[in-house]
C-alpha cells in the first residue's frame, strides 16, 4: 500500500542553522524558510534525488513541534512521511488493521497541499508516521 518516502522531518532548535549545516556543511539543496500557521511551524526543504527532508521549528503558541522540541533540545527526527495512491482507502484499511489514527482521523493539507494524515507511533514502531495522498 505504501509508496514513496516523501519525506524525512526533522525538528530543529535553530532553523537558520539548521539550513546552513545542510546547505554547506551537506552540500544539499535547501528552500527557504516557510511559515506555515495552520500547522504551527515553520519549514525548510532540503530537496534530495530520491526524497526530501523537512527540517522543523515551533511556529506560534501550540505548536504540535513544540513539546517535542522541550523533550529534545537538540532536535531529532519527529516523524516520516509515505505516499499512498488513495488516503481515505489507506484510513479505512489502517483503521480495520486495528491501527490508530491520529486527531479526528480527517485527512488535513500537509505541507505540500496534498491530504495526509497521522498514524499512532505506538501502532508503528514507535515511530510517528505521516501518509500523504501522492
Ligand atoms: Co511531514
Amino acid at each position: 500500500m505504501i509508496g514513496k518516502l516523501n519525506h524525512v522531518a526533522i525538528v530543529v532548535p535553530d532553523l537558520e542553522a539548521a539550513a546552513k549545516l545542510y546547505r554547506e556543511t551537506l552540500g544539499a539543496t535547501v528552500s527557504e524558510a516557510k511559515d506555515m500557521p495552520a500547522n504551527g511551524v515553520t519549514t525548510v526543504f532540503v530537496r534530495l534525488p530520491n526524497t526530501s527532508v523537512e527540517l522543523l521549528h515551533p511556529l506560534g503558541e501550540g505548536s504540535p513541534v513544540a513539546s517535542f522540541l522541550e523533550r529534545n533540545p537538540s532536535g531529532g527526527i519527529h516523524h516520516i512521511c509515505y505516499e499512498v495512491e488513495d488516503i481515505l482507502a489507506a484510513r479505512e484499511r489502517l483503521k480495520a488493521e486495528g491501527a490508530r489514527i491520529l486527531g479526528d482521523g480527517e485527512p488535513k493539507t500537509g505541507a505540500h497541499g496534498k491530504p495526509t494524515l497521522f498514524l499512532h507511533p505506538k501502532d508503528f514502531c514507535g515511530t510517528l508516521v505521516e501518509l500523504e495522498e501522492a
